[in-house]
C-alpha cells in the first residue's frame, strides 16, 4: 500500500466532524433542541433508540480532542457550527454562550496551528424553525442568512474559508422524502422545495460572508452515476439519477440553471419553490471552492414497475464497508474528471471535504481503513497529476461518532472512542495518517 501520495505543497491535510455527531451537551448552556434531538427520541427512528445527547462528549472534551488533531499534524478541521446552540429558536435571539464555545473552539485550534473549517449548516436545524416548516418553508432560508452572519461576525477575523451548507441533497432526500432521517418526513418528490430553500440559504449566506471577505464552498455529496448496461432505458434512468442527486445541487450554483427533471415527474418550479429571480440569486455568490464528499458510485438500471423512474442496483464484485457501502476508489478520479468535463471553467477548486469508511469495532489494525484512505488518495494524487485542482482532503471522521440513523453503530474515527467512558484510543489509521501528513510536509521542506 503506498504510503506517500504526490500532491502539492500547500496541499491541506484535514479531517471533519459535525456538531450533533460529536458534541452532546444537548441542553446546556442554553442550546435549544434540533429536530436530531426530537427524531432520535421517536421510537424506531434510530437504531437502539441511541440519540446525541452525550455523543462524544466533546463540548466538554474539545481540548482533548484538539491534542488529537495536534498529534495528527493536520492542517485543517473541518467542524460544524450548531444553530440551535447559537440561536436556540432559529430565529431572533441570539445565545452568547453557545457563541462563545465557537470561540474557545476556534482560538485553540489556531493555537495548536490548525486552521478552522466551519460548515455553518450539518441537518441539525432548530426545532423552533422546523415547527413552522422547517426546509420547506422560504422563510427558513432568510433565517439561515441571519444566523450566519452572527456566527461571522464573531468568528471571521480568524476563520478564513467557511462551509454554508452539509450535503443538501441527503438532508432533502433521507430528512424530507423518505423520512429515514431528521425531520422524518415522507413527501417523496414533494420534498423538492427543501432542496430549493437550502440552495436559496447557501447563496443569501454567501452573500453576506463575502461581503465580509470570507471564502465560500458548498460541501455536496457526489456519486459517479452508472448505468446498469447500455440499454436506452438504463442509460435514461441514470439520467434521471445523476439529475437528482448531482446536478440538482450543483448545476443552479455553478452555471446557473436547475437541471430537466421532467423525467421524474417533478414541475420546473419545483412544486412552485422557485420565483423568478431565485436562481440568478443562487447562481450569483459564486463559489470560491466545491466542498466534495465522496462515498462511493451508484448503479442504476430502468424502473422495474411504476413509482420511480429508476432502480438503484447493487454493484457487483466491489468490497464493502462495515456498513455496506461499496469500496471503489477509482470513481473518485472518475467523478472529479467528470465534473471538470461538465462544469469546464466554471468549476471551482476542489476539496474532499468527506472521504472514509466505518470498519467494525473489533478489526484489528484498522487495516481496511488505511487501505481505504490510501487508495483513494491515490487516485486523487493521479487525479491532481492529470490536471484537476483539489485543494485539500477532509477525511471523516476524526473520531467514532453517532452516526445518525445507525446511532452508534457505525465507525468511522481514527480515534477510536468507548461511548460508556469517553475513553479515546487512537487507532492504526491515526498513526499512519499522521505519518503521511509528516512525510508529505517534509517533501515539500526539502
Ligand atoms: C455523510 C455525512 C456525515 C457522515 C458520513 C458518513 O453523508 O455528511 O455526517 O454521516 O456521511
Amino acid at each position: 500500500m503506498p504510503d506517500r501520495f504526490d500532491l502539492p505543497a500547500g496541499f491541506r491535510w484535514g479531517a471533519a466532524t459535525a456538531a450533533y455527531q460529536i458534541e452532546g451537551a444537548v441542553e446546556e448552556d442554553g442550546r435549544g433542541p434540533s429536530v436530531w434531538d426530537v427524531f432520535a427520541a421517536r421510537p424506531g427512528a434510530v437504531r437502539d433508540g441511541h440519540t446525541g445527547a452525550v455523543a462524544c462528549d466533546h463540548y466538554h472534551r474539545y481540548l482533548e480532542d484538539i491534542a488529537l488533531m495536534r498529534g495528527l499534524g493536520l492542517d485543517g478541521y473541518r467542524f460544524s457550527v450548531s444553530w440551535p446552540r447559537v440561536v436556540p429558536t432559529g430565529a431572533g435571539t441570539v445565545n452568547p454562550a453557545g457563541l462563545a464555545f465557537y470561540d474557545r473552539l476556534v482560538d485553540a485550534l489556531l493555537e495548536a496551528g490548525i486552521t478552522p473549517l466551519p460548515t455553518l449548516f450539518h441537518w441539525d436545524l432548530p426545532q423552533g424553525l422546523e415547527d413552522g416548516g422547517g426546509w420547506l418553508d422560504r422563510d427558513t432560508a432568510y433565517r439561515f442568512a441571519e444566523y450566519a452572519a452572527v456566527v461571522a461576525d464573531r468568528l471571521g477575523d480568524r476563520v478564513p474559508a467557511w462551509i454554508t451548507l452539509n450535503e443538501p441533497f441527503v438532508h432533502t432526500v433521507f430528512g424530507y422524502a423518505l423520512g429515514t432521517h431528521a425531520p422524518g418526513r415522507t413527501l417523496m418528490f414533494e420534498a423538492l422545495p427543501a432542496a430549493h430553500h437550502q440552495l436559496l440559504a447557501h447563496s443569501l449566506a454567501a452573500s453576506l460572508l463575502h461581503e465580509r471577505g470570507l471564502e465560500v464552498m458548498l460541501s455536496n455529496n457526489l456519486t459517479p452515476v452508472w448505468p446498469a448496461s447500455d440499454s436506452a432505458e438504463d442509460v435514461a434512468a441514470a439520467e434521471a439519477y445523476d439529475a437528482l442527486h448531482n446536478r440538482l445541487f450543483t448545476d443552479p450554483v455553478l452555471v446557473g440553471r436547475y437541471p430537466d427533471l421532467s423525467a421524474l415527474g417533478v414541475p420546473d418550479d419545483l412544486y412552485g419553490a422557485v420565483h423568478p429571480g431565485d436562481v440568478d440569486l443562487i447562481h450569483s455568490p459564486g463559489l470560491d471552492g466545491l466542498g466534495l464528499n465522496y462515498y462511493n458510485p451508484t448503479r442504476v438500471a430502468a424502473p422495474v414497475g411504476p413509482g420511480l423512474p429508476f432502480t438503484l442496483v447493487d454493484i457487483p464484485d466491489a468490497p464493502r464497508t462495515a456498513f455496506g457501502w461499496p469500496v471503489v476508489p477509482d470513481a473518485l478520479r472518475q467523478l472529479l474528471h467528470h465534473l471538470r468535463d461538465v462544469y469546464g471553467a466554471a468549476l471551482p477548486p476542489i476539496t474532499i471535504t468527506e472521504n472514509g469508511c466505518s470498519v467494525a469495532e473489533d478489526t484489528s489494525p484498522d487495516q481496511p481503513r488505511i487501505e481505504f484512505l490510501a487508495t483513494h488518495l491515490d487516485v486523487l494524487a493521479e487525479a491532481v497529476a492529470e490536471g484537476i485542482d483539489v485543494r485539500g482532503y477532509y477525511t471523516w471522521s476524526l473520531l467514532d461518532n453517532y452516526e445518525w440513523a445507525e446511532g452508534y453503530h457505525q465507525r468511522f474515527g481514527l480515534v477510536h472512542v468507548d461511548f460508556e467512558t469517553q475513553v479515546r484510543t487512537p487507532k492504526a489509521s491515526y498513526a499512519w495518517y499522521r505519518d503521511l501528513i509528516e512525510s508529505h510536509q517534509n517533501d515539500h521542506l526539502r
